[in-house]
């Protein structure tokens, strides 16, 4: 499986891509798959800027939005790697998931929250954004407590109760995920059975 750890936010000094590069290494340790960090700095997008929605289809109006739909098509799951901004997700995560639509569909998805509680307000959004991009989220999220889990709340320093959560985080992504590669495989346009 290629699993894309979405790295959720882009604000100078974010505390997002030390927490990517934990739950990486841990994810790393699997033979087999590939987990490859999909860095929203990267992609640099803009607010949603296509005409035409993307649950309408392609083609895409813009180089950027091609380069996100080909990076995100090419994989089988995804790791949202989110802090919790006004108990919801980052404004760029939003517009990363909605600049897409059938990329994500029958895909698995597993949830690494930060922020005061754990960013488990936002990881509750996501869950409800997953289920209308067809993306079927695992029950196992590790939440990080920005108290207890980073040093002086700046340094990542997480108990070792969040590895044992994010293997099983893990185990069930990887699960789903190759169930789902079946389906897309044995469903020749996996749009056809959306309705809008
Ligand atoms: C705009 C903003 C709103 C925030 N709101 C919350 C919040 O509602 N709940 C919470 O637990 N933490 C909140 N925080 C704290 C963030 O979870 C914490 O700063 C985190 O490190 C931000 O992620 P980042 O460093 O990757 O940008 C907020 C931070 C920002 C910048």
């Amino acid at each position: 499986m290629k699993i894309g750890i979405i790295v959720g936010s882009t604000r100078p000094g974010r505390r997002s891509i030390v927490v990517a590069e934990w739950i990486k290494n841990i994810a790393d340790q699997r033979e087999g798959h590939e987990f490859i960090l999909l860095d929203l700095l990267d992609y640099n997008l803009p607010h949603l800027d296509e005409t035409i929605p993307a649950a309408m289809g392609k083609p895409y109006g813009h180089e950027h939005t091609r380069a996100w739909s080909e990076s995100v098509a090419s994989c089988d799951g995804f790791i949202i790697v989110t802090p919790e901004y006004n108990h919801s997700i980052p404004g760029v995560l939003k517009d990363a998931l909605d600049y897409l639509f059938g990329e994500w569909h029958n895909k698995a998805i597993g949830f690494v929250g930060y922020g005061l509680l754990g960013g488990a307000r936002a990881v509750e959004h996501l869950r409800t954004i997953s289920a209308e991009l067809m993306l079927a989220d695992v029950r196992a999220q590790v939440a990080l407590s920005l108290f207890a889990d980073f040093v002086d709340m700046e340094i990542l320093d997480p108990g070792d109760h969040h590895v044992g959560t994010a293997n099983q985080m893990l185990d069930q992504l990887l699960g789903w995920s190759g169930a789902l590669a079946r389906l897309r495989e044995s469903t020749a346009d996996a749009s056809s059975f959306i309705e809008a």
